[in-house]
């Protein structure tokens, strides 16, 4: 086998961890949660998850990724199997994969909304709609599940097919030529589009000083950073937290590591590891929270704010944000640059999200890295058949629960019980700090060993206390989308199976010493 790729630079290994982090997560998902959650009653948790949760399981997975990839490996099930030496280690990691396949599918999907909606920003297609129930309906009508401008998903369907391409490019150009020269160009452009779009913002002022004296920028800015101390007991707002914090970070299931696996063994990762979660905050507070919340609370009010995001998980970015446009000299240029940056961040998080299963198939399977293209490009065309189709019915809402919210929780834990307590604190600590460039606090030798997977245990148990069996019964769910609902559950399945039993070919055939005593 070829020797292993690498990453060109330092700078750009940087940016592109930061491109992997930092994604619609940052701008769409986090303003909304914001918002849900009470505003400055969710920052609190917020911060606690990330120093407690998402910090240390950074390390953790910059460490474990540096050392699979030393074994040849980039994605979980070879890197479990390095570190714990049970036969079943392996096919706890093929879980990983199927996690990242599930979110990877339906990311792409969201991305390539904001690919059209940035053209329809230049064309000025949905301008000259003003009210929340024409926009809504624009967006609806372009998704296929409502009346409005659009009377087909043939756009979507066109944007979804070349954003698929465009992510299957990079993907084919490899680690350093395909996805480090990405985020050499997109990061610096995403930022420089969140400065415009930041300064536009805090420029705005009171948009209608007669009528609402108390709508404008600085009342949005208070609502998200104002603490508030009495909400603190409601066990949601943390999970929401906790939640958001895996998310953002692309924590807990192989991008991290698969992006590390291509780090050199003596490389620091200490503070490589800061650095992305650092910059990926900077971006997500700093940025994420200043254009969505502060523009709405300026045009609609706190309350209708809360109750956009209420409404829907992308009511605020792409329903609220266009309205606004619409209002704003230059609005379409102002459009235009809001969603080509969400297509910036989306795609530098996309190709992350592929990685690990490209990184399996090219390590285990020996497949060229053409193949490995080929074959997740056309597993996942064939899949987003169903998330385009079927989205009215759900199908996409499934799978962001089981494997974007409930997955990469549930896995966290496994994973850091790998790290900590099977291969053994004391050689992750030394995984963690070999070559670091800082001095990390010792007392994360005890967050991550005790403080972490305990904290994680109380989510996941508050969880099931809370709604596991609804959830599964899916109690809230209409009984004309159980079908749709069954069948994102059904995919999910045939991946997992499919993962699983790609890792019992390739280990049945590594591994002669064990076929001969006749375990495998
Ligand atoms: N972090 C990205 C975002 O904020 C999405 C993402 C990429 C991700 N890789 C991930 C989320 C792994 C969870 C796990 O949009």
């Amino acid at each position: 086998m070829t020797a292993r790729e690498k990453w060109g630079t330092r700078i750009g290994l940087v940016l592109a961890m930061a491109g992997n982090a930092v994604g619609l997560g940052n701008f769409l998902r986090f303003p909304v949660q914001a918002a849900q959650n009470g505003g400055g009653a969710f920052m609190i948790p917020y911060f606690v998850a990330l120093l407690l949760l998402g910090i240390p399981l950074m390390w953790v997975e910059w460490a474990m990724g540096r050392y699979g990839g030393k074994y040849g490996h980039g994605s979980i099930p070879g890197m479990f199997d390095e570190m714990w030496k049970n036969r079943m280690a392996k096919y706890l990691g093929a879980v990983g994969l199927m996690i990242t396949a599930v979110i990877l599918i339906y990311y792409t999907y969201i991305e390539s909304w904001t690919l059209g909606f940035s053209f329809f920003s230049l064309t000025k297609s949905y301008f000259g709609d003003n009210t929340f129930e024409t926009m809504r309906g624009f967006l609806a009508s372009y998704q296929g599940v409502g009346e409005g401008h659009f009377d087909s998903v043939l756009p979507a369907y066109v944007f979804m097919c070349l954003t698929l391409i465009a992510n299957l490019f990079v993907l084919y150009k490899g680690i350093s030529r395909g996805i480090e020269r990405l985020a050499l160009i997109a990061m610096p452009a995403l930022v420089i589009f969140a400065i415009i779009l930041l300064i536009r913002v805090v420029t705005l002022g009171a948009p209608d000083p007669v009528a609402h004296p108390d709508w404008n920028v600085s009342s949005g800015f208070a609502f998200l950073w104002n603490p508030d101390f009495t909400k603190l007991s409601q066990a949601g707002i943390w999970l929401a937290a906790a939640g958001q914090t895996f998310f953002t970070l692309s924590v807990g299931l192989g991008c991290i590591q698969a992006y590390s696996s291509y780090v050199g063994d003596r490389d620091d990762i200490a503070l490589g590891g800061l650095t992305t979660a650092s910059t990926n905050e900077a971006v997500e507070v700093v940025f994420g929270g200043s254009i969505a919340i502060p523009v709405a609370v300026a045009f609609f009010g706190i309350m209708a704010t809360q109750e956009i995001a209420q409404r829907g998980a992308f009511d605020l970015g792409f329903v609220s944000l266009p309205i606004i446009f619409t209002k704003i000299p230059l609005g379409q240029f102002f459009g235009f640059i809001w969603f080509l940056l969400l297509f910036f961040a989306g795609i530098t998080s996309s190709v992350a999200l592929a990685t690990p299963v490209m990184a399996f198939l090219q390590d285990e399977f020996g497949l060229s890295r053409a193949k490995a293209t080929a074959l997740v490009g056309s597993v996942v065309f064939l899949a987003l058949h169903l998330v385009v189709f079927f989205l009215g019915h759900g199908f996409l809402d499934e799978m962001d629960y089981w494997a974007g919210t409930f997955g990469l929780a549930a896995f966290a834990l496994v994973e850091v019980i790998i790290f900590a307590w099977i291969f053994g604190m004391n050689k992750g600590w030394e995984e963690i700090t070999r070559g670091a460039r800082i001095k990390i606090p010792k007392i994360f030798y005890f967050v991550i060993k005790y403080v972490t997977p305990l904290y994680l245990l109380f989510i996941i148990g508050n969880w099931l206390v809370r709604d596991a069996v609804a959830v599964l019964l899916m109690d809230s769910v209409a009984k004309a989308d159980l079908p749709y609902r069954w069948g994102a559950r059904l995919l999910m399945l045939a991946l997992l199976a499919a993962f699983i039993l790609g890792v019992w070919h390739v280990w049945r055939k590594r591994d002669p010493r064990k076929r001969e005593k006749g375990i495998a």
